[in-house]
């Protein structure tokens, strides 16, 4: 049976049977891969018991797997549509969170963002860090210019994102989704990403209407469902940004003057 509609999507990350299906090789969380739902209507997720995750200082309250669920809250809110679907739920090492994956993909689509050598920087893309390989050659940092990962980056700079890197990021067809939210939604301005390359820039006008759709959702019930899965301050926090962004009508610049870019990049 499709289920093509967001609730019957919702109910079955939520309900169906989670059958683990193999590890994620290099997650730090323990992230397994599973298919949820019994096999006629079937889904691949990603599945983050709680159990195995690697608590951070800077992220006291609350768990890692509900900062996913929130930015997916956020994501969708807005109309972003960068955060796959996102649930709390029950597996098999207790409660967890289940995402659905994004793909198969075939491994060959053009990349979002690279490492090269200066020179070879494809047309159009933003440049966002130059560095040298262990043999002292000169590489860059650098991301592409689409609309759909500029999304990404302003949707990053509303959850407070301190981890968009490369592989945090997947094509899906025109769309760009992004993964991995466990590190967001912090008080403390924390935006570490490759995405920078638009910094001071103004925000596009579809990106704007995301921006005021999601604080006239924050208005109303998303505030109760975030306010179940991150603290008082934080909720507060995720309105601010907003509230800024919308008001300077522009990409943020690095804080003390250089990007904050995770590492490694990809
Ligand atoms: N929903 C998803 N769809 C497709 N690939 C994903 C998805 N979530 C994660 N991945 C892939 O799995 C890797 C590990 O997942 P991630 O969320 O980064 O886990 P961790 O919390 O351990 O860092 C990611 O870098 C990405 O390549
Ligand atoms: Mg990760």
């Amino acid at each position: 049976m499709p289920t093509d509609t967001g609730a019957e999507l919702e109910e079955l990350l939520t309900r169906g049977d989670l059958t683990p299906v193999g590890r994620i090789s290099g997650s730090s969380n323990g992230a397994l891969l599973c298919l949820v739902g019994d096999p006629a209507d079937e889904l691949l997720v990603i599945h983050k018991p709680e159990a195995t995750e690697r608590r951070l200082w800077d992220y006291p309250d609350g768990t890692l797997v509900e900062r996913e669920r929130a930015a997916w809250l956020v994501s969708e809110a807005g109309g972003f549509g960068v955060v796959p679907p996102t649930v709390l739920r029950d597996g098999p090492l207790g409660p967890g969170s289940v995402q659905q994956w994004v793909g198969p993909t075939t491994g060959e689509e053009d990349p979002l963002v690279d490492v090269v050598a200066p020179h070879e920087v494809p047309d159009g893309w933003h440049v966002v860090l130059e560095g040298e390989t262990p043999l002292g050659e000169a590489v860059v940092v650098a991301h592409c210019a689409e609309p759909a990962l500029r999304t990404v980056a302003v949707l990053d700079a509303a959850l407070n994102n301190s981890d968009r890197k490369g592989s945090h990021l997947m094509r899906d067809g025109d769309a760009v989704r992004g993964c991995d939210h466990g590190v967001s939604l912090g008080v403390e301005p924390k935006l570490r990403t490759v995405l920078w390359g638009w910094s001071g820039e103004p925000i596009p006008e579809a990106d704007l209407a995301r921006l005021e759709r999601l604080a006239g959702a924050l208005e109303g019930r998303l505030r109760d469902e975030l306010g179940a899965l991150l603290t008082e301050d934080e909720v507060d926090a995720l309105g601010r940004r907003v509230a800024a962004l919308l008001r300077r009508r522009e990409h943020p610049r690095p804080r003390g003057g250089w990007p904050a870019i995770p590492w490694p990049a990809l």
